[in-house]
């Protein structure tokens, strides 16, 4: 009885935040710190079950348009079904990246991975006894309303990787600002 009262719970609390239509909140976000942040709250809990946790972050990834509740949101997420993935301990790690006007976010875990023809982003779709199914449906919106994209690649019995890929934020990465640009290469050419 105690339990289906948790299970309702955590229910209800990931459909609210799957049915709420505001609008996001975007601001120039430095995703290795919001990473740092995020990882601060929880890298004890992930320590006590056993799990190492790494992050890889070149030092000059851009900044990226991002809602950083909502971004905490997903790594928690993203995190939480890693470790749940890793009963018998592992490595969680989270690694940044910069391609092509993107930023992308690796979390990888060397847990049970995921079948094949498993629907992972399907809504109510669970393999867990108190799971929701509602985890990577909220992922997957937030993703969505940052314009971002998400993927993820698995070996059963070696672990998985989700990626998640945003914009980098043009305005305060002047390299991929044009009017920023051509000023920056005319000041080198004239001196
Ligand atoms: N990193 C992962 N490793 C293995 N299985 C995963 C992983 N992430 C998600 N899954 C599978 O996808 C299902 C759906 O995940 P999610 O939407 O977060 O719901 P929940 O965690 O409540 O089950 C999980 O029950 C699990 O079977
Ligand atoms: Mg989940």
């Amino acid at each position: 009885m105690l339990k289906e009262i948790y299970r309702l719970g955590s229910l209800l609390g990931d459909f609210r935040s799957l049915a709420r239509p505001e609008n996001i909140d975007l601001h120039p976000t430095s995703m290795p710190q919001l990473v740092g942040e995020f990882l601060n709250t929880q890298a004890v809990e992930y320590t006590s079950r056993g799990i190492a946790v790494e992050q890889d972050f070149p030092a000059d990834l851009p900044m990226v348009m991002a809602d950083s509740r909502r971004m905490k949101q997903v790594l928690l997420n993203l995190c939480k079904n890693a470790v749940d993935a890793m009963a018998e301990g592992g490595t969680l790690t989270i690694r940044g990246r910069h391609l092509a006007g993107t930023v992308s976010l690796e979390i990888t875990d060397t847990g049970v991975g995921i079948p094949d023809d498993f629907e992972v982003f399907q809504l109510f779709k669970t393999t867990k006894e108190h799971g929701t199914g509602l985890g990577l449906s909220i992922v997957r919106q937030i993703i969505s309303a940052h314009q971002g994209t998400i993927s993820y690649r698995s070996e059963p019995g070696n672990g998985t990787t989700f990626t998640i890929s945003m914009p980098v934020d043009s305005t305060h990465s002047g390299q991929f600002d044009s009017s920023y640009r051509s000023n920056d290469s005319m000041t080198r050419k004239i001196s």
